[in-house]
């Protein structure tokens, strides 16, 4: 029997399939992806790619983006069982009361979130962009969803506007606690600290950066600096060290990681490029409204 990687590429090439990854996958995944990314350049990816297939080696809600972006090609998922959290906090009929509640105020999605939540929503963001889209937007009035930290972070750099949040976040990133950041920083005085906007308001205020995966990965390689600590999902370091050899990573807290971002496995990717099974199926309906708050992201 050929090796599992073998198998996986001779599989990739029949089917006219592109296997895209998420920066927190484990180093295994990287070998068989063709893109590794973060949120905003995966689906990107996903909208551009000509292949008739995509593998989303992430979360689920990413998977879902792909489809919604990409409605005519098959996606997969190879675990349905990676779903995000946070995603999973909030449903459509929250969308409405917070649109009832503040009917002058435009509603602000991250992508972590459902295809139906998104379809309720005026436009989408990701950590890389959420800023520079909130700043430029008509409205004064934000409804900020789901991530309260990542809101809280948007609202402190967009000071003119009025932000309404939603109760949810990210339970990896969330249980960072500034007594964590603390004895990190005394442990490495000369190091700086590159959090995640969804790690909490004080982590992020403490933070010599706060940014996107992708966001991270290029303040680092474009430093003069030599020592790091690192506020996000421990999968980071595989990039980061790969792409930076000779500069030195502590993670911000021990087991920053993120279980459902480990649940892909390479077994998983052979088993879907062998069958074909449990494609990502959502309706018409749903398509066309999440599109709409997606696309709007893109062109903005
Ligand atoms: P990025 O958009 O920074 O890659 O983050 C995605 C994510 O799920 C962070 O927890
Ligand atoms: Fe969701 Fe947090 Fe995992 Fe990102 S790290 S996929 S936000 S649970």
């Amino acid at each position: 029997m050929s090796d599992i990687y073998e198998r996986i590429a001779g599989l990739k090439k029949e089917r006219n399939a592109v296997i895209l990854a998420h920066f927190y996958q484990p180093a295994e995944i990287y070998k068989i992806a063709d893109f590794v990314g973060d949120s905003l350049d995966l689906s990107k990816k996903a909208k551009a790619s000509d292949a008739d297939v995509i593998v989303f080696c992430g979360v689920y809600f990413m998977a879902e983006s792909a489809k919604i972006l990409s409605p005519e090609k098959k996606v997969f998922i190879p675990n349905k069982l990676a779903g995000c959290p946070m995603a999973d906090m909030i449903h459509p009929y929250d969308v409405k009361k917070l649109r009832a509640a503040h009917p002058n105020a435009v509603v602000v999605t991250y992508v972590n979130s459902s295809a139906e939540v998104k379809a309720e929503s005026d436009i989408c963001c990701t950590s890389s962009n959420a800023v520079r889209l909130v700043k430029g937007l008509k409205e004064k009035e934000i409804i900020f969803i789901p991530d309260k930290n990542l809101g809280g972070y948007v609202a402190s750099q967009v000071s003119e506007k009025t932000f309404y949040f939603f109760d949810g976040y990210c339970p990896t990133h969330n249980r960072i606690t500034i007594e964590n950041i603390n004895r990190a920083k005394h442990a490495y005085p000369e190091a700086e600290l590159l959090v995640h906007p969804e790690t909490p308001i004080e982590v992020a205020a403490a933070a010599d950066f706060v940014g996107s995966t992708s966001e991270i990965i290029a303040y680092v390689t474009n430093s003069e600096k030599n020592e790091f600590i690192i506020g996000t999902e421990e999968g980071i370091l595989t990039k980061l060290k790969s792409d930076n050899p000779h500069k030195i990573f502590h993670m911000a807290a021990g087991n920053f990681i993120c279980p459902n971002m480990k649940k892909i496995t390479l077994a998983d990717v052979l088993y879907t490029l062998e069958t074909m099974d449990d494609e990502v199926i959502l309706s018409e309906k749903i398509i066309e409204k999440a599109a709409n708050s997606l696309e709007r992201m893109i062109k903005a």
